[in-house]
């Protein structure tokens, strides 16, 4: 009996082809180009990231995934132009990026609001560094909480929301300035799986209303499938691209896709990548065995 074929990650439906042709005809908002990092550590020399390339078209949501310390974050800097590289270029709309700017917004994993400001203040923070006047900053800043319903939250403190409230005001503060392109590093990490979840999903939903284009970094395979058009996937010491995955998933993306065959062959192709079967002489990191430390035997069988 003939088996059933399997589906390849490469197999993408025509409605997905159509898509990700329209998005490759639109302008490229990012370009890297052989970028290489350098830390110099005492005497020797970590080499981050190794002759990195790749560019990003408007609209585009990519995804960077990799492992621990292959420089996702140390990446995610040089785009925002708080670390400098040791090589290679960064071009945003074709110019140079010299330090940070107002056409790049940032969320970073903790929550990174000023503690000692009300949510619409801190929303209203990046305006009125920009010089827009305390009343049009603060009109629009309830306008952006009303986006993501929060407006009733407006007068109180970073520490009276929630981690996924927080969370969204981060977005939204790093909206304001309507940058081109959005920095997110790891941004639901520390938020617990239900509302991380959530947070994906509503993500998706401002990015559909905003003209934005979005580079996120993030460990877990299953959010990079449910959030990217394409997922660059960067190997360890040095970092150093190793594949770009579009993903072969329809839009609007539906929690319902997770389970779809698609959605298991790209994280079937994501997980070959990230973990390799070690070589001969790479030897899998081993941990000793826990010795009992008690000696209550019957409560621990
Ligand atoms: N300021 C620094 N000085 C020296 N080495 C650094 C510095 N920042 C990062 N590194 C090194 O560069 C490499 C990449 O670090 P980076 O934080 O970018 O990795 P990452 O992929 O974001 O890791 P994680 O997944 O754990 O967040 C690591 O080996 C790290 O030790
Ligand atoms: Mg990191």
């Amino acid at each position: 009996m003939d088996s059933e074929p399997t589906l390849s990650y490469l197999d993408q439906p025509q409605a997905v082809k159509d898509r990700l042709d329209r998005m490759k005809s639109r302008e490229v908002i990012l370009q890297v180009q052989g970028l290489t990092k350098k830390f110099a550590t005492g005497k020797s020399e970590i080499v981050a990231l190794d002759q990195i390339s790749f560019k990003t078209h408007r609209r585009e949501f990519l995804c960077i995934i990799g492992p621990s310390g292959c420089g996702k974050s140390t990446l995610v800097r040089i785009l925002a132009g708080l670390e400098t590289a040791s090589g290679g270029k960064v071009l945003l709309d074709g110019h140079p990026v010299r330090g940070p700017g107002r056409e790049r917004g940032m969320v970073f994993q903790g929550y990174t609001l000023f503690p000692w400001l009300t949510v619409r203040k801190n929303v209203m923070f990046g305006l009125r560094m920009n010089n827009v006047g305390r009343a049009e900053a603060a009109k629009q800043a309830n306008e952006w909480l009303a986006l993501i319903g929060l407006q009733k939250f407006a007068d109180a403190y970073p520490h009276q929301l929630s981690g996924g409230m927080k969370q969204r005001v981060a977005i939204i503060r790093a909206l304001v300035n309507r940058p081109r392109i959005l920095l997110m590093d790891e941004p639901f990490s520390a938020l617990d799986a239900q509302t991380r979840e959530r947070m994906q999903s509503y993500l998706l939903e401002i990015w559909k209303k905003v003209d934005i284009t979005i580079v996120f970094i993030t460990h877990d395979l299953d959010e990079a499938i449910f959030l990217a058009d394409r997922i660059l996937v960067l190997s360890a010491h040095p970092g150093r691209v190793d594949e770009l995955i579009e993903v072969p998933i329809v839009r609007p993306r539906l929690p319902t896709h997770c389970t779809s065959p698609e959605f298991a062959a790209t994280k079937a192709r994501l997980e070959a990548l990230i973990h390799p079967p070690a070589k001969p002489g790479e030897e899998e990191e081993t941990y000793p065995a826990v010795p009992l430390l008690t000696d209550a035997r019957d409560e621990v069988d």
